[in-house]
């Protein structure tokens, strides 16, 4: 299992020493929230802090957008090369279009989907896609429950991926901890965001590896 760790539980006091830490601890991606206070009912960071973790980061950045201008974002994030770029199928009209576009900037392109969001509802868009992440919380805050239903979804999810796109990753979202990272891993999930669980733990590197089963 990869960890990336959601830099919205870091201490944003002490950034470029939390991105360090997490990165000299043996994350795979660093997770990065960004929130507009529309889609969901909080606001996060812009691309001035965002590059300023790209600047300190020494592993890729996976960029979460929680938007409803998912153009738009793309389009302010894209200069900080990020290696993912993923937006909720929930708030687009025209996702085939926007996963060329994050495409053609040089950018892998993944999809969010919310806890009710099926993964039928991406069947044709499975193909070209990089990553699928599913939200095993409500987006918006860190620190929630594990929403259990996002294990059957991953199952499925999983299924339709060996058929249609092995090479696409599938990552979970809100809630991880060592509580339930087997059952994501026997569920065909290849990585993790994890939030509160890395930087609440006294030591990060240590709840980083407790989820790499
Ligand atoms: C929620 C965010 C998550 C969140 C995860 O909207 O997308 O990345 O920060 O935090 P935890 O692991 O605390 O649920
Ligand atoms: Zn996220």
């Amino acid at each position: 299992m990869k960890v990336a760790p959601s830099v919205l539980s870091a201490d944003f006091g002490n950034l470029q020493r939390d991105v360090e830490a997490i990165c000299e601890a043996g994350c795979y991606f660093v997770h990065v929230d960004v929130m507009d206070g529309h889609f969901v009912p909080n606001l996060t960071i812009g691309p001035v802090v965002v590059s300023a973790i790209a600047a300190c980061a020494t592993k890729p950045l996976d960029i979460h957008l929680m938007v409803e201008n998912n153009t738009f974002f793309v389009d302010l994030f894209a200069p900080l090369k990020p290696e993912y770029i993923s937006f909720h199928i929930e708030e687009e009209k025209h996702p085939h279009r926007l996963i060329q576009k994050i495409r053609s900037l040089g950018i892998k392109p993944a999809i969010v989907l919310n806890p009710h969001t099926p993964p039928e509802s991406i069947e044709y868009l499975l193909g070209d896609l990089d990553m699928v992440l599913l939200m095993s919380v409500n987006p918006g805050f860190g620190g929630q429950s594990f929403i259990q239903s996002v294990v059957p979804k991953a199952k499925k999810l999983s299924a339709m991926r060996d058929k249609l796109n092995p090479n696409c990753l599938i990552e979970v979202d809100g809630g991880v901890s060592d509580k339930n990272i087997h059952l994501l891993k026997d569920a065909g999930v290849d990585i993790v965001v994890a939030g509160s669980y890395v930087f609440n733990h006294q030591n990060k590197k240590e709840a980083i590896e407790s989820l790499k089963v």
